[in-house]
């Protein structure tokens, strides 16, 4: 099957990272995780306590990113510096939508995202991958599920990283997030004309998987 570039867009917690992890597997390809790129600019801006749009630009202008999208995992470094434990955590999650709508970051970021994907045979998942970071993309998904199930998932996430938030607060960050990622002036959250709409509230995760390793074979057919 020819090398595709699947770019899987869609709200928190709507297993985005896990099928596109289970698609790379499958398919021998990278999986490059958009979403732990602005989690690196986030963690970074804290910890040295910069805010301000100006300045945050400037910082992602300057610091050296270093991503490695391998078949199972995402590692990102930073001057160095492996943070890919650090990008998970609570008060990045809080700040990650605001750092997200900058857009001299978002320029940044997208400038090493298209580099990535050049030479195809890559799984991206983000929120404008199909819209704006990668238009021509071969498979275009916009997966999504309900506030509930989403809320769910990620419970379950944190409680196996000894996490301690409730439902109730996750479903609350949830809904935060997709209204700051939908409304925001650039590049917001929405889904591309011609991506296929997938709501796996009631799929497993093969079963997602499996739905998009269909498309991506009619999308090759289709081509030849
Ligand atoms: O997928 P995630 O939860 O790790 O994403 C973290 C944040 O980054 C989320 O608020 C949306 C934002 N994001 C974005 O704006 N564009 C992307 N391509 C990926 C993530």
């Amino acid at each position: 099957m020819k090398k595709l570039v699947i770019a899987i867009d869609g709200p928190a917690g709507a297993g985005k990272s896990s099928v596109a992890k289970v698609l790379a597997k499958r398919l021998s390809y990278t999986y490059l995780d958009t979403g732990a790129m602005y989690r690196a600019i986030t963690y970074e801006a804290l910890r040295r306590g910069v805010s301000d749009e100006a300045a945050v630009t400037a910082m992602a202008e300057t610091l050296t990113m270093d991503i490695f999208p391998k078949t199972d995992t995402m590692h990102v470094t930073v001057d160095g510096e492996d943070i890919t434990d650090k990008l998970r955590g609570t008060d990045v999650s809080q700040h990650v939508s605001k750092i997200a709508s900058m857009a001299g970051v978002r320029a940044v970021m997208v400038k090493l995202q298209r580099e990535k994907a050049l030479k195809g045979g890559i799984v991206l998942d983000g929120r404008d991958i199909g819209t704006v970071v990668l238009p021509q993309a071969d498979v275009k998904i916009f997966l999504t599920a309900s506030v509930k199930n989403r809320a769910l998932r990620r419970f379950h996430e944190m409680k196996d990283n000894s996490e301690s938030i409730s439902l109730e607060d996750i479903e609350k960050n949830i809904q935060e997030r997709d209204w700051q990622d939908s409304h925001r002036s650039v590049s917001p959250l929405k889904q591309a004309k011609d991506a296929i709409l997938i709501d796996n509230s009631d799929m497993t995760l093969e079963g997602t998987a499996d739905a998009i390793i269909e498309i991506c074979k009619l999308t090759c057919d289709e081509s030849n």
